[in-house]
């Protein structure tokens, strides 16, 4: 049903221009670029996908796309690198920007020269950590438009990064951590988009390297609307002086990220959802590459576990007595030194079973969708967050890395649809933190502020709203170049 709108919207939009997009290979960047592949289709381009041979997006998912694979062109080593968990992303970046080169670039020869005259290669769309692809793009007189998919701040708060490294924030000391950064409010160091990496160096040349391309680019896309993110998209259209587009968010256009799901999503979670009270269950998720330690497994457990066995096994205290079910993803190799929930002791299952689920990867639009879902402990990757926004769904926030940090800043002090966990993975701070969520007073005003932001998200969407508006100028933008 929704291949056959997107079709007749695309007819009836034709643009007999062609667009190709190449993603980052993870999961968090899939989506987005698929979701705006979606977009430019029903308002009438044909779209081509170059993919890596590596996390390859499911084709047989799009059949109106055209999908091109190319090698990733790893050494057995940098390949290692992508074995779950990632160890360093920095590092993976830095190599695949270079492995890429080649292949990439014998890919846009062939797909130039056999674009029909009908219907020729109007642009490219790459992920911002694909920096390689402009000089690819220039040499080829072919535009490149960018896709940046984290939120704005926590782009621009790279700029300053070698004086931020100056100053000691990276990596953050404890003496440093509440610092005020007053160019970004309301974030402090803390919150600074910090990666471990072994190789600073690397970090300041990808960084470098993608604001270099983005300032040569024919245009910024940013995955968020003016709503969310008003003074923060004037400041990146000063530092860019590219067009700049907002139109997210963009899975609330057409929702379907299952269709771009790396794995397979588990269904028992809808069913298991069916049969709980509305707005009663705390939806659990730390996304597709950030980790947590057994130990922290522990902490999460314990306050999972309302029933007496366990807390003797794991501690004395937990979600024990705040009475919350709960689904919950433990994404397999998430957990550090384990493939999965090894780690739990033996009763657990039994401890929780029918106030609690467990499972491997979850449809996550529709179980935020579902009436039951009344709250959302996540690590703030902007997808996540995105979709808990446009469902209205209240969230407590556990950052990994990066932009989740500024994110996580966002949803609590300046959104203010959220509570900070602050980092505080300890199962006394975790029941205080989801029974105010929950529970009180507290928590009801948040979930107000998250049903007002969706409405006003909604409105972004619809003629005259402002990412209505940006899509129609991304259209006319791909027409002119
Ligand atoms: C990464 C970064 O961590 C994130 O900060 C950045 O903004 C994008 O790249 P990730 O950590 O995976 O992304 O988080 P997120 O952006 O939330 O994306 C995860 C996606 O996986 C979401 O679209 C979510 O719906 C999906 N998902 C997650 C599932 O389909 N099932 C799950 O069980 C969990």
């Amino acid at each position: 049903m929704e291949n056959l709108n997107l079709r007749e919207s695309h007819m009836k939009l034709k643009k007999g221009r062609r667009v190709l997009l190449f993603p980052l290979p993870f999961q968090g960047h899939i989506n987005p670029m698929l979701q705006l592949a979606n977009i430019l289709y029903s308002r009438g381009f044909s779209i081509t996908v170059i993919h890596t041979d590596f996390n390859s997006p499911n084709s047989t998912n799009y059949p109106d796309f055209t999908f091109h694979s190319i090698r990733i062109g790893l050494s057995e080593e940098q390949a290692n690198q992508l074995a779950w968990p990632i160890g360093d992303v920095i590092a993976l970046l830095t190599s695949t920007n270079i492995t890429c080169a080649a292949p990439f670039h014998g890919a846009l020869v062939k797909l130039i020269s056999e674009s029909s005259e009908e219907e020729p290669v109007a642009c490219l769309i790459t992920d911002a950590d694909w920096h390689f692809t402009q000089a690819v793009a220039d040499s080829l007189h072919l535009p490149r438009i960018v896709l940046r998919t984290t939120n704005v701040c926590s782009f621009l708060v790279y700029e300053p990064l070698p004086l931020f490294h100056q100053k000691g924030y990276f990596p953050i000391k404890d003496s440093k951590a509440e610092e005020e950064i007053p160019e970004f409010p309301p974030l402090k160091a803390k919150d600074l988009p910090q990666v471990k990496t072994q190789n600073q160096e690397d970090l300041f040349y990808l960084v470098d390297s993608m604001m270099s391309s983005i300032k040569a680019s024919s245009g910024l896309i940013w995955n968020t609307c003016r709503d969310l993110e008003h003074s923060d998209l004037i400041k990146s259209s000063e530092l860019f002086k590219v067009p700049n587009f907002s139109l997210g968010p963009f899975y609330k256009h057409f929702p379907c990220t299952s269709k771009s799901s790396l794995l397979a999503q588990d269904p028992t979670s809808i069913s298991w959802l069916n049969n709980q009270a509305p707005r009663s269950v705390l939806y659990v998720s730390f996304g597709s590459v950030a980790t947590i330690t057994e130990a922290e497994l522990l902490e999460i457990a314990c306050v999972m576990n309302q029933l007496v066995p366990i807390t003797r096994v794991v501690g004395r205290r937990g979600l024990a007595n705040s009475q919350q079910p709960f689904l919950w993803v433990v994404r397999p190799n998430s957990v550090e030194n384990s493939e999965w929930i090894e780690v739990l002791p033996d009763g657990f299952h039994q401890a929780v079973a029918g106030k609690g689920h467990i499972v491997r990867w979850a449809p996550q639009e529709e179980v935020l969708a579902h009436p039951s879902t009344g709250g959302f402990w996540t690590h703030c990757g902007l997808n996540s967050t995105l979709e808990s926004m446009s469902q209205g769904v209240h969230m407590i926030c556990a950052p990994s890395f990066g932009d989740q940090l500024v994110n996580a800043r966002y949803i609590s002090d300046v959104w203010r649809i959220g509570i900070h966990l602050e980092w505080k993975m300890e199962r006394g701070e975790i029941e205080k933190v989801v029974k105010a969520l929950m529970v009180e007073e507290e928590g009801r005003k948040i979930r107000e502020r998250a049903g007002a932001l969706k409405e006003k998200m909604e409105l972004c969407l619809k003629p005259g709203g402002s990412s209505y508006e940006d899509g129609q100028s991304l259209v006319d933008h791909i027409l002119s170049l």
